[in-house]
């Protein structure tokens, strides 16, 4: 194999840094990291995900062949993006219980394709945008319009949390997102923790974000199913 141009992270583009224990990997010094702050610093992810989330530092665990190929799936999407097959989803939907990765593998996604493509994506956390569309009514300035339009016409987006509320507000408000999304063939990143098959008491996904909107998603995204016990769980042993 030819020797690495960068000796700092053997051509990965990233670094690790120690900080008070925790390891956070970092662009490394060689590459040209301008347009890459610019566009993380243009994407909205929150900083708990942000610099913590990448294919480096996610753990294929052995035992578990959903984990693996959620992995897989994941990488092989920024990999290629934004070339994608005619006629067959251009988006990916993450779904399963709580703490499995969900959200670690897309932005993590949204991470490669930033750095490596030097193209822009958005994060957008279902209910911190709620919390914002409420908190623009009665304020003349910003409409809500003003909020949803960039969402809507990103190139591309993560939907963290789909399903976290469920009123009938709150649906339509999503269908008006995906639906935009849906008409310009926007590539769209999705989590949730609602899956298509509930048992028991549970909802599913359907329930929480309406018939439409789920039929439309099966469109525009492959589903992409991960089992498994809470990571944060596992970490302590
Ligand atoms: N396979 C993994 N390897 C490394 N870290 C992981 C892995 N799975 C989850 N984590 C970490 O565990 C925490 C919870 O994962 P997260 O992606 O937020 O779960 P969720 O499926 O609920 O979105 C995060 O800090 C994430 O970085
Ligand atoms: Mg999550
Ligand atoms: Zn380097």
């Amino acid at each position: 194999m030819a020797e690495p141009s960068c000796k700092k992270c053997q051509d990965s583009g990233f670094v690790f840094k120690e900080i008070d224990g925790i390891t956070y990997s970092i662009p490394c010094s060689c590459q040209d990291t301008e347009k890459f702050t610019f566009l993380l610093q243009s994407a909205g992810i929150p900083e708990i995900y942000k610099n913590r989330c990448n294919f480096d530092n996610f753990q294929v665990i052995k035992d578990n062949s959903s984990i693996k190929e959620a992995y897989e799936v994941a990488k092989k999407y920024a990999e290629e993006y934004p070339a994608f097959e005619k006629g067959k989803p251009n988006g990916l939907l993450f779904m399963g219980p709580c703490g499995v990765g969900k959200t670690h593998l897309a932005v993590a996604i949204l991470n490669e394709i930033m750095f490596k493509k030097k193209s822009p994506a958005k994060f957008v956390d279902l209910n911190e945008l709620y919390r914002e569309i409420r908190a623009s009514y009665g304020n003349k300035d910003f409409s809500e319009y003003e909020i949803l339009s960039p969402i809507a016409d990103s190139e591309l987006l993560l939907i963290d949390e789909l399903g976290c509320v469920s009123s009938l507000w709150a649906q339509d408000t999503l269908l008006y997102i995906i639906t935009q999304r849906y008409n310009k063939s926007l590539p769209t990143l999705l989590t949730t923790n609602y899956s298509d098959d509930a048992q028991g008491k549970e909802d599913s996904l359907i329930e929480r974000i309406g018939t439409r909107c789920r039929s439309r998603l099966y469109e525009m995204c492959r589903t992409v199913i991960i089992n498994g016990d809470d990571f944060r769980k596992r970490k302590k042993f």
